[in-house]
């Protein structure tokens, strides 16, 4: 079989109902990143940080996986699909897909901030207070703005083996997640949807640009694949 690979970020999910950030005026649900998703914001705040990621846990516990979602399962029936995501969420999972790399954490896990070892699977709210089995304080398991990516290094291998390469909903402005398309060989076929696609349409020997929600766009790259 074909080994496709999927680079998605948060528009994969708006149509579940998960906002994304860039869409609306910076802001991610009407927070500023940094004191949300950053060290800096977390030692400053960390109320203000554990209640952002508690919305967000109950937010996903409340939506399913959208159309775009399960096609890309689907897809499984006739490639090697392999998605890279930069979504937090858990909804390819849930939708069946079997190889799901989280570029920066889940949501329905937390950690310690002593131990990156120490993760455990978390579906309530967390507070100050919550510790991990060494006595210290948990965190979302959240790749923040400024920390290292642990997973970079097994998503350039996962897309070096890509045939065909298939990007869904990203602004591609966050590095290093951006920089993993730079890792493909050269004669491969791109697939980029996203209604406002933000890539020129010479990044790529040989691309396909499809303007539209992830729903409709996995639709079309499912005829163009047949
Ligand atoms: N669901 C989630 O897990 C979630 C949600 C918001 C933000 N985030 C985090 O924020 C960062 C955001 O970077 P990013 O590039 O992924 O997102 P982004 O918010 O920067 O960009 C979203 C992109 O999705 C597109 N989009 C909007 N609606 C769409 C739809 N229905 N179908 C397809 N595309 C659509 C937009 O045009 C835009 O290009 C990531 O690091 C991610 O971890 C995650």
């Amino acid at each position: 079989m074909k080994q496709i690979v999927v680079l998605t970020g948060a528009g994969m999910s708006a149509e579940s109902g998960l906002k994304t950030f860039r869409d609306a005026d910076g802001l991610w649900e009407g927070h500023d990143v940094m004191e949300v998703a950053s060290p800096e914001g977390w030692y400053k705040n960390k109320e203000l940080v554990l209640e952002f990621y508690n919305q967000r846990r109950r937010q996903l516990l409340q939506v399913l996986p959208n159309k775009a979602h399960k096609l890309l399962f689907e897809l499984e029936n006739n490639y090697h699909v392999d998605i890279v995501t930069q979504n937090v969420d858990d909804l390819h999972e849930r939708a069946g897909s079997k190889n799901v790399l989280h570029l920066h954490g889940e949501l329905l896990k937390v950690k310690s901030v002593s131990d990156d070892n120490l993760v455990y699977n978390w579906k309530k709210d967390l507070h100050i207070g919550d510790t991990c089995a060494s006595g210290n304080q948990l965190r979302p398991n959240i790749v923040w703005y400024g920390e290292a990516v642990p997973m970079l290094d097994q998503a350039i291998e996962i897309t070096k083996t890509a045939e065909i390469l298939v990007i869904i909903g990203t602004s591609m402005q966050v590095y290093p997640a951006a920089s993993l398309v730079h890792y493909i060989m050269p004669a491969t076929p791109v697939y980029f949807i996203d209604p406002k696609p933000t890539i020129s349409k010479n990044s790529f020997n040989n691309l396909t640009i499809i303007s539209e929600k992830a729903s409709v766009g996995v639709e079309k790259l499912v005829k163009l694949l047949d």
